[in-house]
């Protein structure tokens, strides 16, 4: 999920190394390194925090050296640390390897090669990898590349790496799986990096690695790409036009735009080594390791601020449905201040992006005071969050630059429904046949949002007529109610346009005072089990001339004949809808934003982490 840097040429790689991390630093990092050949030394230098910090431990050291990886860390295994950083050496300290990406069945490999008497300093995935490749290379008796092939036949998960080896000083391996890596094409000279943002200043010539391929860069001669299986690539050289700036937000106006549309891949990693479709399997570790907590749970406590609460209330319907647990979403701020009764044998879910909100801190520690069990769900790895709780899940999607967050609610909410359903099997509360549906279901989401972010242009053309608007409502009921709350505080907060968000029900006791013909509501019409009352909300907004654009599924006319404007999206399973449903209100708040002129990125008055009271 972070940042990859190599050279191989006939200038000082160290320079061009730093140079291209501080290009990845929009990415979002939590510590950094380098490895550099010069002569017969390998030398690793890392550094816990910016790529300034690692700079400033390299002042004294050798940085000479023609060839040479570097790498900036968004940790997934392994809290933020000096040791943690990459790149690690292999057992020899004969190969030097960074990663981007998991390495799910880490675990298995490293069982192995402990066996075989390999010791591990680092807590990382990515500390198996280099091990393996060196026990693959030794024990094969063959080169660095086939080993590297080898080796990656038995990685289950995602990566993107480079490798170099001391006695090698002429070559870097690089290779990848689900994280994006591309090779650049100098007068004599390569690069790699997981954009081309560290490239784009030296050649605009470049080669975007595919699934499972492997690049041999050699000193002095043309890269040769191969497949797991050796098998050679034709180069596809691309020539890049984009400006730095496009390609630091991957050719996106604006890293919101960015992020909506990572979701298919996000979800993916989300999922990745906790849901095994073909064995009807959903396994979350924290849960597991604290199995008797939430099966004897007395209630579900959920704390959190602002969207990671939105995602929460999608929580108390899970939770109340497959688990039969009592749920009560707090926010995090009332809480901590409220007096509120917490029980020994309650159990806490404490949901941040940041991991640093403040007001969700001093609730959990609230709740560890009086004595109940605190379970996080973050996106930050080695955040305060995760440190102050028992244990937890990490949402995988990677550093959240854009202000207003899109891939991690629906990640959060993805954890959501894996943790109901992990409990709600052990506890026997969810009929296998409905379990089964839902996982198999859950499989599909990634394409579903596929299918939706293929609208964006359509979306984009709807938001034209609503840029007027100075107040919207927005209703759902059941499931879409939070989503109606989540798709009003995404327009408030990048469009400046007042939005408020309903249960569809609750119009009637007031808020349906507010319609007129110039007021828009966006009502979440998808099936349910309630649907039908839906329908009649809308009726009610009609005959008091409110514009209404519904979210519904594909081929429902029935709303479509009744609403004036409709978004279609797939149909799925109703505690899974609000991965769909957020996805065209996330598009509609971020083009109704553009069009109005706004900082999308990072809006007035707003902080990413509100790290105060
Ligand atoms: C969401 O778009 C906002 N940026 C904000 O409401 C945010 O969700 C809230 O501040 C909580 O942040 P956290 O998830 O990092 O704790
Ligand atoms: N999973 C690896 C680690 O936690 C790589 C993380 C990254 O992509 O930066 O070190």
């Amino acid at each position: 999920m972070c940042g990859i840097v190599g050279y191989i040429g006939n200038q000082d790689a160290y320079p061009i190394l730093i140079k291209g991390l501080h290009r990845l630093e929009y990415r979002g990092y939590d510590s950094a390194g380098v490895a550099l050949i010069d002569g017969d030394q390998l030398n690793i230098y890392k550094a816990k925090g910016k790529v300034s910090d690692l700079e400033e431990s390299c002042t004294s050291k050798n940085i000479a050296g023609t060839i040479g990886i570097a790498h900036t860390r968004w940790a997934t295994h392994g809290e933020p640390n000096h040791i943690n950083a990459h790149p690690h050496y292999s057992q020899s300290a004969d190969l030097a390897l960074i990663h981007n990406g998991i390495i799910e069945n880490y675990a298995v490999l490293k069982e192995g090669l402990k066996q075989k008497g390999y010791t591990f300093q680092s807590q990382t995935d990515t500390e198996v990898l280099v091990q393996l490749i060196e026990y693959v290379k030794t024990s094969n008796k063959t080169d660095i590349s086939t080993a590297v092939q080898l080796a990656l036949k038995q990685v289950v998960g995602a990566y993107a790496i480079a490798v170099v080896e001391k006695s090698n000083p002429d070559l870097i391996i690089a290779a990848r799986k689900s994280s994006p890596l591309v090779v650049g094409i100098g007068e004599n000279e390569y690069f790699i990096a997981s954009d081309a943002s560290p490239i784009i200043e030296y050649t605009n010539k470049v080669i975007y690695l595919e699934d499972e391929e492997i690049a041999i860069i050699r000193r002095q001669e043309p890269p040769k790409i191969v497949n797991l299986n050796n098998v050679p690539k034709t180069l596809q050289i691309t020539q890049l036009e984009m400006s730095l700036s496009e390609l630091e937000k991957g050719g996106y106006p604006h890293f919101m735009l960015k992020e909506i549309f990572e979701q298919t891949r996000t979800l993916r990693d989300c999922m990745r080594g906790r849901i095994n479709i073909d064995n009807n399997h959903v396994a979350l570790s924290g849960i597991i390791d604290n199995k008797d907590k939430f099966l004897n749970a007395r209630r579900i406590l959920i704390l959190a601020c602002g969207t990671s609460w939105h995602a929460g209330l999608i929580g108390e319907y899970l939770f109340e449905e497959f688990c039969r647990i009592p749920v009560e979403v707090e926010y995090s701020s009332e809480f901590r201040y409220r007096k509120p009764v917490i029980y020994p044998d309650d159990v806490v879910i404490a949901i941040s992006q940041s991991g640093e909100t403040a007001d969700t801190l001093a609730a959990i520690e609230l709740a560890k005071n009086a004595g109940a069990f605190v379970y996080g769900i973050c996106n930050v790895v080695g955040s305060s969050i995760p440190r102050h709780t028992h244990s937890g899940s990490y949402t995988h999607v990677g550093p959240e630059i854009g202000v207003a967050s899109t891939k991690a609610f629906t990640a959060q909410t993805l954890v959501l429904i894996m943790m109901a359903l992990n409990i709600g099997k052990e506890k026997k509360t969810i009929p296998q046949k409905q379990f089964e549906k839902i996982l198999l279901e859950l499989d599909k989401i990634p394409d579903k949002i596929e299918m939706i972010l293929e609208q964006n242009s359509k979306i984009e053309d709807l938001s034209k007529i609503f840029t007027y608007a100075h107040n919207f409502i927005y209703m759902g009921r059941g499931y879409s109610f939070p989503i109606a709350l989540e798709g009003a505080l995404k327009l408030k907060e990048i469009s400046y346009i007042h939005a408020e968000g309903y249960p569809a029900a609750e119009m009637k006791h007031g808020p349906i005072a507010l319609i007129d013909n110039e007021m828009p509501v966006v009502v979440i019409a998808t099936n349910g089990h309630t649907y039908d009352k839906t329908i009649s909300n809308i009726q009610e907004i009609k005959a008091r001339k409110g514009r209404i654009l519904a979210i519904v599924n594909k081929y429902d006319d029935k709303v479509k004949n009744m609403a004036d404007y409709v978004i279609e999206i797939p149909d799925t399973e109703e505690c899974l809808g609000p991965l769909l449903s957020i996805i065209p209100l996330q598009l509609l708040s971020y083009h109704i934003a553009v069009k109005k002129g706004r900082n999308v990125d990072m809006p007035r008055n707003l902080a990413k982490s509100v790290t105060v009271e």
